[in-house]
Formats: structure tokens, sequence, C-alpha cells
């Protein structure tokens, strides 16, 4: 059991835990996640870590509220308990001193770039950020962001703050412009790595991407989270979660994590009448 000891909604339907679970926060490392069940009839499912401190045993989670899971996760206050939290997982970020990188961060996947531009930087790296949301009051993590950024943007949707446009958009210009990046990193909605991964594509710049397909076991046994690189079959829960954007086949992927959304409807319908059935 991890208790929660700092909660704050940082953005509409966003909210940011730190919790104790000084295992995990000794060995986390850039481009990892956890796997949480809030309760003992609730689902497992993945979050990737937005920071972590060893001195104080805590780790930083930073989530949108979609489904029941992040519901009840989000209704979770100061001082109560996550049931359990398995950790750290995943192949760390490939962090070195690559010259010039471009982390792209887009909605509450900015959350998780951070604690990457934080580590590109340390090693040595110019670090150019471009971070997006749909409207500016979604933007989060831009302090964090910029402090660890030899040069910052910020594009939204509706053209609420910065550039009017994807993130996507912006790197297009960056790169139409003369940037020359040697690594790009990209994480976010899975439509945004696939539109990132095709601006860099003519211009053969490596880049990476952060996949967040379903996942059940975390372990490498249930093949929930089985996507497509350079044709061949991989789970991302082992094999990654980073991968080369070039080779993923982005529309398996996309397909996937929609599997079971009229499920996830009716859980999130029946879940919202039970709650208002025992508040009445
Ligand atoms: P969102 O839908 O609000 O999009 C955020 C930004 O992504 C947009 O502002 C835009 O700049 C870009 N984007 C969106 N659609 C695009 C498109 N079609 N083309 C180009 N750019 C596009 O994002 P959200 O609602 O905050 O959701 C965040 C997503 O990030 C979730 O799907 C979540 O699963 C994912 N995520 C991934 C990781 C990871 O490790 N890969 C970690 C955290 C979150
Ligand atoms: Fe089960 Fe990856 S989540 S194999």
């Amino acid at each position: 059991m991890c208790k929660i000891v700092e909660k704050r909604e940082i953005a509409p339907r966003t909210k940011f835990l730190k919790v104790f679970a000084p295992e995990i926060a000794k060995k986390a490392q850039p481009g990892q996640f956890v796997i949480l069940r809030v309760d003992e009839r609730g689902e497992r499912f993945p979050l990737t870590l937005a920071d972590w401190n060893k001195e104080d045993g805590t780790i930083t989670l930073v989530f949108l509220e979609v489904g029941v899971s992040t519901r009840k996760l989000g209704e979770l206050g100061k001082n109560e308990v996550i049931l359990d939290i398995l950790g750290p997982l995943g192949n760390p970020t490939e962090v070195r001193n690559y010259g010039v990188v471009c982390v792209v961060g887009g909605g509450v996947g900015i959350a998780a770039a951070y604690p990457i531009a934080r580590a590109l930087k340390e090693a040595g790296n110019k670090v150019v950020s471009i971070i997006g949301a749909r409207t500016a009051e979604l933007l989060i993590f831009e302090e964090e962001m910029m402090r660890f950024s030899d040069e910052f943007y910020v594009s939204t949707d509706d053209g609420t703050k910065g550039y009017k446009g994807f993130v996507s958009d912006v790197l297009k210009v960056l790169i139409q412009k003369g940037h020359r990046f040697d690594l790009i990193y990209a994480v976010g909605p899975a439509v945004m790595m696939r539109a990132v991964a095709e601006v860099t594509r003519p211009f053969k710049v490596k880049t990476v991407v952060s996949l967040n397909p379903i996942m059940v076991d975390a372990m490498g046994m249930c093949g929930a989270c089985r996507v497509t690189v350079g044709g061949k079959m991989r789970f991302a829960c082992v094999d990654g979660p980073e991968f080369d954007a070039h080779d993923v086949d982005f529309g398996e992927l996309i397909r996937r994590q929609m599997a079971f959304l009229s499920e996830e409807k009716m859980a999130l319908e029946c879940w919202e009448a039970n709650k208002r059935t025992k508040e009445a």
C-alpha cells in the first residue's frame, strides 16, 4: 500500500499525486512507468513516472481522469492509500550526449516528457522543447520544462497560448527553418506521436516515442501491450516502452487502444450510477 502525501489538480481533470513509494523512487529512471491497482476490484493500468525523489522516497504521478480507474485514483485524497504500485517498469530512456535534442510533449504526456528532458539536459545536450495542449488551461509542467530547455516553444490547438496548432506543426516549422536535431523524443497521444514521426521521416532524424498501449500484467506474458515495430511483434512493457517512431505501426496501436471503448464507457456509466446511489 502506498500513501498519497501530496495531491493537486494542475489542470481541469488532470491530477498530480506525490506518493510514498521508496523502493520505486530508489530505482526510478527517466522513461520508466509503474502499474497501479487503486483497490482490490480495480484493473491494472500503467502511468509513466513524472518524477521521483530518492531522499524522501516519493514518486510523482500525473494523469488525466478519463475512465473508472483514473476517476477512482483522482478521488483519493492526501493520506489515503493506493492498493498497489508495481515498478519501476520498462526500459529507461537511453540518456547520452547526442548533441541537439528536441523533446516534444503533448497534453498529459508533457509530464512524462519532463524527466527525459531533464536527464538529456544534464547529460550535456542542447534541449529544444515543444509542449502543446488543446487549450491554454490544459498546459502543464511549463515551468519545469522551461527550466531544462535551451529553447522552449508552446502550442495550443485553439491558439489561446503560443503557436496556434499542433506540436508537430511547430516541429515542422523549426525543421523547415533550418534547425538541425540529432534526436527527437516525443511523448503524448498516439496520433501526436504518429504526426511527429511523419514530420521527421523525410529528414531522416532519429525519432523515439514512448508507447502507451493497454497493459495488464506488464511482465511480457499477457500480450495486451502487443505492438508491431519494424514488422516484428514487440511487447511495450518489456521491450519498450520506447521505440524508433519510424518503425512503429501506429494504425494498429490506435486500433488496439480503442478495442474496449464501449466497455470502458459502460463501466464508467455504471460506476457513476453506483456513486450517485451511494451519495443519495
Ligand atoms: P490531447 O488529445 O489533448 O493532445 C495533446 C496535444 O497533442 C495537442 O495539443 C496537440 O499538440 C497534439 N496532438 C493531438 N492530436 C494530434 C494530431 N492528430 N496530430 C498532431 N498532434 C496532435 O492529449 P491528452 O488528452 O492530454 O492525452 C494525452 C495522451 O498522452 C493520452 O492518450 C495518454 O495515454 C498519452 N500519454 C502517453 C504517455 C506515454 O508514455 N506515451 C504518457 C502519458 C500520457
Ligand atoms: Fe502484458 Fe505487456 S502488459 S505483455
